[in-house]
């Protein structure tokens, strides 16, 4: 079974047992195992029943660490390192040969680093002295757990601990910025740092052409809970489906219609930080409800919703609005 610890001691213990630990962070819970320790990196990928060829992001206590590890650090990334360190933001470097198991890395040329800000990881980390790999604790594909509860509720039957850190504060996964180029940078997964605040850091436009390197953003569906996700951009259009609609359906909007049932209804902030916090526990509530189909608001197309928008179009899949 899988269970509850509440002491960062047990995790650590754990941890340098070679087990696996599941840990809060400020945006998701991560699946955690120490990089020095390949047969527990493995047991993650087993766990979550990821392919190998995904690979795993590094967690560190500060960024002294990473200098053992990458190549080199391009200028405009050391200053997005002094902004947002820790903090919700995965950097992409070069890796330096052999420095870590292909295991973690996938076999590819790069390393993913973040420096997590949750204190309890935090602390966690600093006492460990080694970094953990920590992908989002959620089965491959599915929604990311932002409780313990949701861990274990995703693992039931495996049998590995959780450290209680209470409600992620954040809610969807940090934001993924490739620093393998010396001169330029390209955002491969949105989160709530934005391309607008990462531009101001580093006075540098993202680059658009396409990355070279395999990323998360290539698969099409992600994040997916188990009720079929249905969105639109327009209000209407869903107040539409629920009228033709002859199913039981999850409504997550900005209003609740007036003949739709409370029970069925989440109503989605219209604050892009409250609304990322949000998102998660509502596809869950969807699925707790055991209708038919969810459908969802997609926030406007500006910067400040990216996250909120690229976690819901790779949940699901556009209304068919009628002609
Ligand atoms: O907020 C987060 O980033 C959470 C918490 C637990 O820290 N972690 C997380 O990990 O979201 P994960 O593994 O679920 O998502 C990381 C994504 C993966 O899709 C992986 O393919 C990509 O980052 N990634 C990791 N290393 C990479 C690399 N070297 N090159 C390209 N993509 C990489
Ligand atoms: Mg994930």
């Amino acid at each position: 079974m899988t269970y509850k610890i509440d002491d960062i001691n047990d995790a650590l213990k754990l941890l340098k047992e070679k087990e696996v630990v599941a840990i809060p962070t400020e945006t998701v819970y991560g699946l955690a195992a120490m990089i020095t320790h390949e047969e527990a990196v493995k047991k993650v990928f087993e766990l979550k029943q990821r392919p190998l060829n995904h690979p795993l992001i590094i967690h560190v206590a500060d960024a002294s660490f990473i200098d053992n590890i990458v190549e080199y650090i391009p200028d405009y990334a050391q200053k997005l390192i002094d902004a947002f360190w820790p903090g919700p933001l995965t950097l992409i470097f070069k890796l330096k040969p052999g420095a870590i198991s292909t295991l973690i890395t996938g076999g590819q040329d790069t390393v993913a680093i973040r420096c997590p800000a949750h204190p309890k990881c935090h602390e966690l980390l600093t006492k460990l002295a080694t970094p953990v790999v920590a992908p989002s604790a959620n089965p491959f594909g599915k929604v990311s757990p932002t409780t313990a509860e949701h861990v274990i509720q995703s693992f039931a039957d495996k049998s590995f601990a959780v450290l209680e850190g209470g409600r992620c504060p954040i809610g969807i996964e940090s934001t993924l910025v490739d620093a393998s180029h010396s001169d330029h940078y390209q955002i491969l997964r949105h989160g709530m740092i934005t391309s607008q605040e990462i531009n101001n850091i580093t006075g540098l436009q993202p680059n658009q052409e396409p990355s070279d390197i395999r990323a998360p953003g290539k698969l099409k569906t992600h994040y997916q809970p188990q009720t079929p996700l249905y969105y639109s951009e327009k209000p209407e259009v869903l107040t539409q489906y629920l009228e033709k609609s002859s199913q039981p359906t999850y409504l997550i909007a900005w209003e609740k219609p007036k003949h739709h049932s409370l029970n069925l209804f989440a109503k989605l902030s219209k604050e892009p930080e409250k609304a990322a916090y949000q998102l998660y526990d509502y596809m869950r509530a969807a699925d707790d409800a055991g209708v038919k189909n969810c459908i969802i608001i997609l926030p406007p197309n500006e910067d400040v919703w990216a996250g909120i928008r690229e976690r819901i179009i790779k949940a699901g899949q556009p209304i068919e609005e009628s002609k």
